[in-house]
């Protein structure tokens, strides 16, 4: 699917009262009125206004020529109000994701980094992958750029200063709208963050990846991807109800566990070649590992969780996932894919 709408960012690296974090997703003709609204210095803003008495209206302020075009082009306001999950969540990824030093390694050897190389650890999270990268670099003498990208500061402000005092930049920025020029890393890796985009915006994440890259740069991905429908219902509903009751709301909305075979097909479209997956190993999810890292150590929510789960589990799938109900913990396994893939010289 080629998709030519785009996020555009506002507000994320800065404070201020007055200021509400906004992403805001433009199609293809909410392109074209913005770019004639910049060409010809014209200023718009869209209102949206909750009246005193709890009425919601909203408007488009803009001169009559781009109050025109918007009307020609029947332009709508979609908006979404909504409590962050990244803002709250603070968890050791190397315990709830079940990662071993030797998995960080695989990630490392299929980046192949040389002497020089431009990195860039994308949904960088609190940067577990950029500490490995600069250890290993560093061992092996390689001098490297390596570059930390994510969307919420909060995840950002998490990385120890020692790796922070070793990156070209730690940057805010939307993996469905690099802030990077194009054809500048020679390799870029997202360790378990594809997820977190939603389905609809996975093709603007490899779009984005593949323009930043240089000819020749590989794109590597670590994520979780079921093997079959029916493990991804079960998995995602599970997923969704942690997050729901650990209270992420944007985590709850957003998500989307692509399949192995689906991401094969997102390399290529964006224009990958060489798309090999090199690397699996299996995740255990397991319920009562969620009980401190994300319910508040709360019992009830753990109840809750596990009679979910119970219910959401087809009888069918149990097997092949490893299902292990021990009543306050039930686990299941779900494969821990790594794929790479290279842009064309
Ligand atoms: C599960 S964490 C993984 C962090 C890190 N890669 C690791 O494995 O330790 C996912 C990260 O993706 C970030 N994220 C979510 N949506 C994003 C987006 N659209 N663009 C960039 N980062 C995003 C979150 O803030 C979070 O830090």
């Amino acid at each position: 699917m080629k998709q030519n709408r785009k996020m555009l960012s506002a507000n994320f690296a800065t404070d201020g009262d007055s200021k509400i974090p906004t992403l805001l997703s433009v199609s293809d003709r909410s392109q074209e009125f913005l770019r004639r609204a910049k060409e010809t210095g014209s200023k718009v803003r869209i209102v949206l206004e909750l009246d005193g008495d709890g009425a919601l209206s909203s408007s488009l302020e803009a001169d009559p020529d781009m109050l025109g075009l918007a009307a020609a082009f029947e332009l709508q306001l979609r908006a979404e109000l909504i409590a962050d999950g990244y803002n709250i969540r603070k968890v050791d990824f190397s315990k709830i994701h079940g990662v071993a030093g030797e998995d960080l390694e695989k990630l490392a050897d299929a980046m192949e980094i040389s002497d020089g190389a431009r990195v860039l650890d994308l949904m960088c999270g609190y940067g577990a992958v950029s500490a490995h990268i600069l250890e290993r670099t560093e061992k092996e003498r390689l001098k490297i750029e390596l570059s930390m990208c994510d969307l919420h500061k909060v995840q950002l402000d998490r990385i120890p200063d020692a790796v922070r005092a070793m990156a070209a930049d730690v940057t805010v920025g939307d993996a469905r709208n690099l802030p990077y020029d194009d054809g500048v890393f020679d390799a870029v890796v997202i360790k378990m963050g594809l997820h977190e985009v939603p389905h609809i915006d996975q093709p603007l994440v490899f779009q984005n990846v593949f323009r930043v890259l240089k000819p020749g740069g590989r794109f590597v991905i670590w994520e979780v991807m079921p093997n079959t429908g029916e493990q991804q219902d079960a998995f995602t509903e599970q997923m969704q109800k942690k997050n729901e009751l650990a209270g992420y709301e944007s985590i709850v909305v957003d998500r989307y566990f692509t399949r192995g075979e689906q991401m094969p097909w997102l390399f290529e479209e964006a224009g990958f070649v060489d798309v090999k997956q090199v690397f699996e190993a299996n995740f255990h999810q397991s319920t009562l590992g969620r009980l401190d890292s994300e319910l508040g150590g709360d019992r009830h929510k753990l109840d809750e969780l596990n009679a979910f789960v119970r219910r959401c589990t087809p009888a069918s799938i149990r097997s092949e996932v490893d299902y292990l109900d021990e009543g306050d913990s039930i686990s299941m396994k779900v494969p821990n894919r790594i794929f790479r893939a290279t842009k064309p010289e």
